[in-house]
This record gives C-alpha cells, sequence and structure tokens, in this order.
C-alpha cells in the first residue's frame, strides 16, 4: 500500500533506464507483484526522484519517506484526480496519513531484513566504487535495488502483510481491504482473506 506511485515522463525514464538498469526491473517486479495503480513506465520517474536521497543516507528514514512522499505527488500529475479522489475517499474511511505513520515503524521492523541487506549493499559500493558523482550514485543505487529484487519475493510480503494487519484495528483493517483493491490485485495475496 505504501508503493503507490508513478509517472508521467517515459522520456525520463528511457533516458536514465542504461544507467540504472534495475530500477526498471523493481517497476516490472511491482507490476507482477500486483501494483495496479501505476504502470511500470510511470514509476520510474518516481524511483528516480528518491534516489539521490536514498543515496545520500539512506539511514535517514524520516527523510527518505518525506522524500518520497513528495516525489509521488510531484510525478502523479496524470494520476491526480483519480489519487485525490481515492485518498478522500479512503480518509472518510480512517485517517490514511495517521495510519501510515503508525504504521512505518513496525513496517520498518518487519522488512528489516531486505532493508538493511539492500543498505548495506549500498554502503558497500559507496566505500569500493571507483566512480565519482552521478555515475557512482547511478551505480550503486542499481547495486541496492539488485539486492532487493533478490530478496522479495510474494510470499514474503504475504508475510509482512499479515503481520501489519495483526497492527490496525479492525476499522484500519476493513480500510485497507476496501481501498486495496483498486491499486493492487490482492487476489495475489492470501492476506487480504484475513478477516477482523
Ligand atoms: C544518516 O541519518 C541518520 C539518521 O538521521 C544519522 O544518524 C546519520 O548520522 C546519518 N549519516 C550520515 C552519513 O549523514
Ligand atoms: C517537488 O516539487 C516541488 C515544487 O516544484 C519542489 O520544491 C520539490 O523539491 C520537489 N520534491 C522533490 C523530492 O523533488
Ligand atoms: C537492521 O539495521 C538496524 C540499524 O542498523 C538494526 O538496529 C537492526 O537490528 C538490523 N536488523 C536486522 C534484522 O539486521
Amino acid at each position: 500500500m505504501i508503493g503507490s506511485v508513478i509517472f508521467s515522463t517515459i522520456l525520463l525514464a528511457t533516458v536514465t533506464y542504461a544507467q540504472v538498469p534495475n530500477r526498471a526491473t523493481v517497476c516490472t517486479k511491482a507490476k507482477n507483484f500486483g501494483v495496479t495503480f501505476y504502470t511500470p513506465a510511470e514509476m520510474q520517474p518516481i524511483l528516480s526522484c528518491i534516489e539521490p536521497q536514498l543515496y545520500l543516507n539512506a539511514t535517514d528514514t524520516e527523510t527518505v519517506i518525506s522524500t518520497g512522499k513528495s516525489c509521488v505527488i510531484n510525478n502523479s500529475a496524470s494520476k491526480a484526480i483519480t489519487a485525490l479522489s481515492l485518498y478522500s475517499s479512503f480518509n472518510s474511511c480512517t485517517d490514511l496519513m495517521a495510519l501510515l505513520d503508525k504504521l512505518t515503524e513496525p513496517f520498518l521492523t518487519i522488512a528489516a531484513v531486505p532493508i538493511n541487506q539492500s543498505i548495506k549493499a549500498l554502503e558497500n559500493c559507496k566505500k569500493t566504487n571507483t566512480k565519482t558523482g552521478t555515475a557512482k550514485q547511478n551505480a550503486c543505487i542499481n547495486k541496492m535495488y539488485g539486492k532487493g529484487l533478490a530478496i522479495v519475493t510474494k510470499s514474503l510480503v504475504n508475510q509482512y502483510c499479515t503481520k501489519l494487519s495483526k497492527k490496525m484495528t479492525a476499522t484500519e483493517w476493513n480500510c485497507c481491504k476496501t481501498y486495496a483493491v483498486k491499486v493492487v490485485n490482492v487476489k495475489l495475496y492470501k492476506c487480504y482473506n484475513i478477516t477482523k
């Protein structure tokens, strides 16, 4: 659910594809994992927007998350009306931003292994890669994506979803279930069948 988003500039995606090949792979994988709200081409500029902050300091979670939100908003112009309408409907069910804030810490704990492994790959590249500037950033972000791609499976996502469901009240969980169908293919995850 945190995933959402994505965006307009196929051109930008094409231009930057060669430097960070795993970015496109991440976006294709997101589609295979059921994301329907954004196409892979729409997701690429969002990721590209977050990358400088990730490269600067991936462990500064607060700044990464606030930059991420800003990147989603800045790169979702083509989805603005749909997104705004989803957002306001969700809010009439339960406060979406409050729910995201509440779930951030639990999520970081539940997903600590892939997050830490990906950050480790990034940090290791920052120490050892001999390129400089943007070339180095692209090479190291690519390594980070590669590590994440190798670890994350649908079964893992289902496990995380199941654990996160336990952190939600019945109201929150039922709101998520109502709106999840509009942004992901929930049939891929048994977690969706949990009832509260
Ligand atoms: C990254 O951010 C964390 C959390 O704010 C901070 O503790 C750490 O010192 C920062 N690292 C660098 C290299 O700036
Ligand atoms: C989003 O757009 C605003 C307004 O143009 C800009 O100030 C901000 O830096 C952008 N955010 C990111 C993360 O690029
Ligand atoms: C992940 O890294 C954080 C911060 O470095 C640490 O507190 C946590 O124990 C690590 N978790 C795992 C599962 O490695």
